[in-house]
């Protein structure tokens, strides 16, 4: 995949004339700890003589704080599970009359310097759902991945199926219980769910990672699994269980007039007896190496490739994409690709799906984050 050179090496506000990339990571949400693995996985890759990175860690609480540029120097909490530390100098993005973008400090006000292009590396509310799309926004600063809206109909399991099946996708049974239906009228909440039938999944709306996601084999657990999703958002999606493959395909935006691009499929393959999974739950997917496989490409024929890569980028469209998505589906035993949902910032450790995936396809993981950081100055912000 060539690209034009004057693209991807426009003139940075860093030293020797670098893009100053500030790398966003941690963050607020459950996903906290991933987001700071995958944090030293891009920058370890981000080609150092094109961009100067400025990373920066959001805290549990919401605060920024600045660390050096090598991670190994940052000595994170946390062990497995590493978080951002309360900083003592907290930052904040500053759209000058100049029409830059400066990192200040809040207390003092003293500038970090200018950065030119903002790649958010978090996942969940308040991260990939657009409430940081916003702000980034208002700071008129480019940043890597999807707008507003997109970011927040992707976070959204239920306006999330709205839009699939607005554009066509096939999308499975489902039901949504809000906080008023659930606070009004519990009896009838269940009611309407327990009609999708057995197995269910029972899920809160906007989560991520399978927080909060409980598989449903009795009528009697259904009470329990929703009370549980609702410790994560009381908005609760409930879905009726689909046997078939999991399959996922990665889209990465197209420049300029360009369609967007799909990578070859890939696999989770839950194994089945290996303990307590029954699906791709939290432990399976970052803690329990033996109990999910990653398997790429996935082995289908050649005409269900075409297809579900087909169906991906009219997901990646359906939600008004940018930059990159994961777009996960069932593949049935009839042959159907049922759609699960879409990822605006999926996993990006240089171990996960999407850079596998298009490892696979012929990009490599520095080549991609390339990619991204020219799509994001190419479309600016605003609208466009
Ligand atoms: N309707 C369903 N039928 C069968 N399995 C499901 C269903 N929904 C979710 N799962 C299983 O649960 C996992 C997590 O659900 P998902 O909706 O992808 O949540 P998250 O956004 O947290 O990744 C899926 O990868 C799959 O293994
Ligand atoms: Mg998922």
């Amino acid at each position: 995949m060539s690209t034009e050179p004057d693209r991807n090496h426009p003139a940075g506000s860093g030293d020797g004339g670098r893009l100053r990339v500030l790398v966003l990571f941690g963050g607020r949400s459950s996903e906290h700890p991933i987001s700071c693995i995958t944090a030293t996985g891009v920058l370890n890759a981000m080609d150092a003589e094109r961009y100067e990175a400025v990373p920066v860690g959001i805290t549990q609480t919401g605060q920024w704080h600045g660390l050096g540029p090598d991670p190994q120097s940052w000595n994170l909490p946390g062990g497995d599970l590493p978080r951002v530390p309360e900083p003592t100098d907290p930052l904040t993005l500053h759209l000058t009359s100049a029409g830059t973008h400066e990192l200040v400090s809040v207390t003092s006000g003293t500038s970090h310097g200018a950065v030119d292009v903002v790649f958010p590396l978090l996942h969940g509310p308040f991260g990939e759902d657009g409430t940081l799309q916003g702000e980034l926004e208002m700071a008129a600063v480019p940043y890597v991945g999807a707008g507003v809206l997109a970011s927040a109909v992707g976070m959204d399991k239920h306006f999330m199926k709205v839009a699939f099946q607005a554009a066509g996708l096939q999308v499975g049974p489902w039901e949504t219980i809000t906080d008023r239906q659930w606070r009004a009228d519990p009896e009838a909440a269940v009611e309407r769910v327990a009609a999708l039938g057995l197995p269910l999944f029972v899920k809160p709306a906007r989560a991520g990672s399978s927080f909060g996601i409980t598989r449903v084999s009795t009528p009697e657990e259904i009470v329990g699994a929703i009370e549980e999703a609702r410790r994560f958002d009381p908005k609760v999606v409930v879905e009726a269980g689909i046997a078939g493959r999991e399959i996922e395909c990665a889209v990465l935006d197209g420049h300029g007039l360009s369609a967007p691009r799909a990578s070859l499929p890939g696999e989770i393959v839950v194994h089945e007896g290996s303990g307590e999974h029954d699906f791709y739950d939290f432990q399976a997917k970052y803690q329990d190496n033996s109990a999910a496989e990653l398997s790429c490409p996935a082995d289908l024929p050649r005409e269900a490739v075409a297809r579900v890569q087909q169906l991906a980028v009219q997901a990646f469209d359906a939600v008004d994409g940018e930059g990159l998505s994961r777009v996960d589906f069932f593949y049935t035993p009839d042959g159907s690709f049922i759609i699960n949902e879409i990822n605006t910032m999926p996993g990006f450790t240089p171990i996960s799906m999407y850079p596998a995936m298009w490892e696979r396809t012929g990009l490599s993981y520095p080549e991609l984050i390339d990619e991204l950081l020219a799509l994001a100055l190419e479309r600016g912000t605003g609208l466009h």
